[in-house]
């Protein structure tokens, strides 16, 4: 018997389609993490997470029968899978699982942004009759999207309904796939410089920490709208801040922020400039049924000697 411990709230249709595999036993616990998660995990050959869980070199180190580390979204920051590759641990994630509804997410948060929902909203609850907020229109508007991956590439499309222009920066797709989705490929510079709104789809790494960052505000239109539905160190939040006080940043709409969940009274969660959600980029029940399949079909084919997708290390 192979044991599969999941330190995650899953969709019931991801652990329930593991245990249906022969061989495969499986545990569902509330996310843990360093001693508590080691202790756990002693004699399990699968771990599943989501972001709570942070599979870092230590655990990997301690926790000698592991085999595999199954990320039940896209993002896998919070696995060491440098380390985990040091012991032939496989780090799988779980691809297109939530794609839509993260870009979704983020359209939402555009419109929000631009119309300034929220604070409207807060107002009428609040018993106040306010007239005056004036937002943006989207059309003719030139959104910037970095990173053009899976989400950034499907924000994308969807942007092209709305009459937007669109133009974006990724080191990695080429002309012929920029084309395919309606984007004019520039340099990171030029995007910045060109963008009525940026959004941000990068993977959290070393060369994208804080790819929004004071440079950017320097150079970026005056007013220009940012969204960062991706992973919080992507911005740089104290040069943010700043931005949003001296008016070179119009607004922000953030899902995601560099400590989570952010200190109470944080000056950008107030600020009134600011749209915020704790990041519930990927939560749609569709998407959860999604990435628990995949992820727990994933890890099941991988200790069963079937074929898997999504390894990342
Ligand atoms: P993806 O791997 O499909 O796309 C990432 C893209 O970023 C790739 O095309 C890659 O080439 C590009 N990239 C890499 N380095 C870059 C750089 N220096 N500058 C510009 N682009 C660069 O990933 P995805 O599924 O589209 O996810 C994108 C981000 O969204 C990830 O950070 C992921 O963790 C995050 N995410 C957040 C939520 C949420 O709940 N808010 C949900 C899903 C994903
Ligand atoms: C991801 O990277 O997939 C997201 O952060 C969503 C999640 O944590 O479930």
């Amino acid at each position: 018997m192979a044991k599969v411990l999941i330190s995650a709230k899953l969709d019931a249709s991801g652990p329930e389609a593991l245990r249906a595999y022969e061989g495969i036993e499986v545990e569902e616990i509330a996310p843990l993490n360093g001693a508590e998660l080691i202790d756990k995990l002693q004699g399990s050959a699968g771990l599943i997470v989501r972001s709570e869980s942070k599979v870092t070199a230590e655990v990997i180190e301690k926790c000698p029968d592991l085999k595999v580390i199954g990320r039940a979204g896209t993002g896998y920051d919070n696995i060491d899978a440098k380390a985990a590759a040091a012991k032939d641990i496989a780090v799988l994630i779980a691809p297109g699982g939530n794609t839509v509804t993260t870009a979704e997410h983020t359209l939402a948060l555009m419109f929000a942004l631009a119309r300034h929902i929220p604070q409207a909203n807060r107002k009428l609850v609040g018993g106040e009759w306010d007239r005056g907020f004036k937002g943006i229109e989207l059309t003719g508007k030139t959104l910037g999207v970095v990173g053009l991956g899976n989400i950034g590439a499907v924000v994308a499309e969807r942007a092209h309904g709305l009459h937007m222009k669109v133009i974006g920066y990724d080191p990695v797709i080429d002309e012929e796939r920029a084309k395919e989705i309606g984007v004019d490929l520039l340099p990171l510079d030029d995007v910045i410089k060109q963008a009525d709104i940026i959004t941000v789809h990068t993977p959290m790494l070393p060369e994208t920490k804080h790819i929004i960052g004071k440079q950017a505000f320097e150079n970026c239109k005056p007013g220009m709208r940012l969204i960062n539905c991706a992973r919080g160190g992507l911005v740089d939040e104290a040069a943010l801040l700043e931005a949003l006080e001296n008016g070179k940043c119009g607004g922000a709409a953030l899902d995601v922020y560099e400590k989570e969940p952010p200190e109470k009274g944080s000056p950008l969660v107030n600020h009134p400039k600011v749209v915020c959600t704790p990041h519930l980029g990927a939560s749609t029940f569709d998407a959860q049924v999604k990435v628990a399949e995949i992820i727990c079909s994933n890890v099941g084919n991988f200790l069963t000697g079937k074929d898997y997708i999504g390894r990342v290390n």
